[in-house]
C-alpha cells in the first residue's frame, strides 16, 4: 500500500499525460559469476517496493506495468526463488507482468507519441538501451519530482530510520566498552560487522575506523593499523535497515581518559554540533548548520591560538557540516532552489557533522598533533523544532568517560 501511494502521489504531481519509466540497479559482479550482494535502486524500491533484479516498471494514469524475470526452476537451483510473471501482479498490484526478455519488443506498445516520458539514464547498460528505446519521445527528468518526495520522510519512514539509528547506536556503545590499547581498527570494527549482522542490517557505506593520525584523512576505510594508548579513535559507521540509512560518528580516547588538548579540541566540535543542531527547525535555513558550526569552530581555534583572528578555517575543517540522509547515506534532494538556499521542512532528515583535523605541521603546537574529531548525528525535522534519532548515544566528555569506565 506504501508504494501504491507513492506512485499514486508521484503521478498527481506530473503532467496528465505523463508515463514514468524506471529501471532497478544492475547486478553487480565481483568476477566471474561471483556477485555483490544486490541492492535494488532507492527511486525504484521507493516506488514498487521489488526488490530482485533486471526488473523495469512503466507507470503512467492507464497502466502498471512490470517488465521482470519469469520463473526459471533450473537458474533458481543457484539463485534463490523469483516473484515470477504469475504471481507478480497480485503481489505487486500491477495491471500487467511482462518478461524482462520482451523489453525492447514490448515496451514502444505501453507508451504513444502524446506522452511524456519521466525517464532519467543510469550508468548501466540497461538503462543505455532504455535510453535508445525512449528516443523518440520527449523526455523529462523523473528525478526532480521524485526526490522532493523522497526528501520528506513519512510516519514508516521516520520509524525506520529510528530503528535503524538505534542499532548503530548499540554498536557505538559496543565499540566503546570493547576497544583497549594495541587492538586493531578491524577489531573494533568487527562490533559493528556483528551487531549489524545479527539485527539484519548492512553497513550504509563503508566504515571509518580510524585511530589516531588516521582520523585526519577525511575517508579512511583502510581500517588495519593498531590503536595506540594516548590516541582517539575517530568511527563513522551506521546501518542500513530495509533500505534506510542511519549515519553516525564518534570520537573516543583508545585508553578510556582524554588528555587535556583533547579535551579542549573536543569541547569545540562539541558545542559547534549542539548550536548548530540547535537551529534546525521547520523555516529555518538549511545553510545555518553550517555556519553556525562554521563560526564557533572558527572562534575556539583562535582562542587555542591554532588559528589567527581571519584565518581560513579550512585548514582544520574542510567539509560541509551535514548531507540529507534516508534511502541512501547522502540522500536525494536539493539544497537550494532557484539558486537560494531552502528552508527545513518537516519531515525531512539531515546529519550533522562538524569536525577538526590537526595534521602534524611545524607551526603548530605538538600538543595538538594528529588530532582528528568528528561527531555526527542524524536529525529529524519535526512539527516545531526537531528530534535527534541518535540522541542516545553518548556524546559528552564525561558520558564518553563515563561509559568507557563501566564494566
Ligand atoms: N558516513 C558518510 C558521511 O558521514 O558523510
Ligand atoms: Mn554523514
Ligand atoms: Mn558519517
Amino acid at each position: 500500500m506504501i508504494h501504491q501511494n507513492r506512485r499514486k502521489e508521484l503521478l498527481s504531481q506530473i503532467d496528465d499525460n505523463a508515463v514514468v519509466v524506471i529501471s532497478t540497479n544492475p547486478e553487480q559482479f565481483r568476477n566471474g559469476d561471483v556477485t555483490f550482494p544486490f541492492r535494488p535502486h532507492s527511486d525504484f524500491f521507493y516506488l514498487t517496493g521489488f526488490q530482485e533484479p533486471q526488473a523495469v516498471a512503466v507507470i503512467s494514469r492507464n497502466t502498471y506495468t512490470m517488465f521482470l524475470r519469469d520463473k526459471d526452476p533450473d537458474r533458481e537451483i543457484w539463485d534463490g526463488e523469483r516473484l515470477g510473471l504469475t504471481d507478480a501482479p497480485e503481489i505487486l498490484k500491477l495491471e500487467k507482468a511482462l518478461n524482462i526478455n520482451l523489453l525492447e519488443d514490448h515496451l514502444a506498445q505501453l507508451i504513444t507519441a502524446e506522452n511524456v516520458v519521466y525517464f532519467d539514464e543510469k550508468p548501466c547498460d540497461f538503462d543505455r538501451m532504455l535510453s535508445n528505446l525512449l528516443s523518440s519521445y520527449t523526455i523529462k527528468s523523473l528525478q526532480d519530482p521524485l526526490h522532493e518526495m523522497r526528501l520528506i520522510k513519512d510516519e514508516f519512514e521516520m520509524s525506520t530510520m529510528q530503528k535503524a539509528a538505534n542499532i548503530s547506536m548499540v554498536a557505538h556503545v559496543l565499540a566503546m566498552k570493547y576497544v583497549f590499547p594495541n587492538m586493531f581498527e578491524y577489531e573494533l570494527q568487527s562490533v559493528f560487522d556483528a551487531h549489524f549482522v545479527k539485527n539484519n542490517a548492512v553497513h550504509a557505506y563503508t566504515p571509518i575506523v580510524a585511530g589516531g593520525k588516521n582520523a585526519c584523512v577525511l575517508h579512511y576505510i583502510e581500517n588495519n593499523q593498531p590503536l595506540k594508548s594516548g590516541d582517539l579513535v575517530l568511527i563513522d559507521a551506521g546501518c542500513e535497515l530495509d533500505y534506510y540509512a542511519s549515519d553516525i560518528t564518534r570520537t573516543f580516547p583508545v585508553n578510556g581518559q582524554f588528555s587535556e588538548p583533547q579535551k579542549q579540541i573536543y569541547q569545540i566540535v562539541l558545542d559547534a554540533q549542539l548550536a548548530a543542531i540547535n537551529s534546525i527547525k521547520p523555516g529555518a535555513d538549511v545553510h545555518m548548520p553550517h555556519k553556525i558550526a562554521c563560526d564557533i569552530i572558527q572562534q575556539g581555534l583562535e582562542n587555542l591560538g591554532l588559528l589567527a583572528p581571519g584565518e581560513p578555517l579550512s585548514k582544520f575543517y574542510m567539509h560541509g557540516t551535514g548531507h540529507w540522509l534516508g534511502m541512501d547515506v547522502h540522500d536525494v534532494g536539493k539544497y537550494q532552489i532557484n539558486k537560494q538556499h531552502r528552508v527545513f521542512e518537516k519531515g525531512m532528515v539531515i546529519t550533522v557533522e562538524p569536525g577538526i583535523y590537526i595534521r602534524k605541521d611545524d607551526k603548530i603546537n605538538p600538543i595538538y598533533h594528529d588530532i582528528g574529531i568528528r561527531i555526527e548525528d542524524d536529525v529529524l525535522v519535526t512539527n516545531t523544532g526537531n528530534t535527534v534519532l541518535t540522541e542516545q548515544l553518548a556524546k559528552t566528555i564525561d558520558e564518553i568517560e563515563t561509559l568507557m569506565s563501566e564494566d
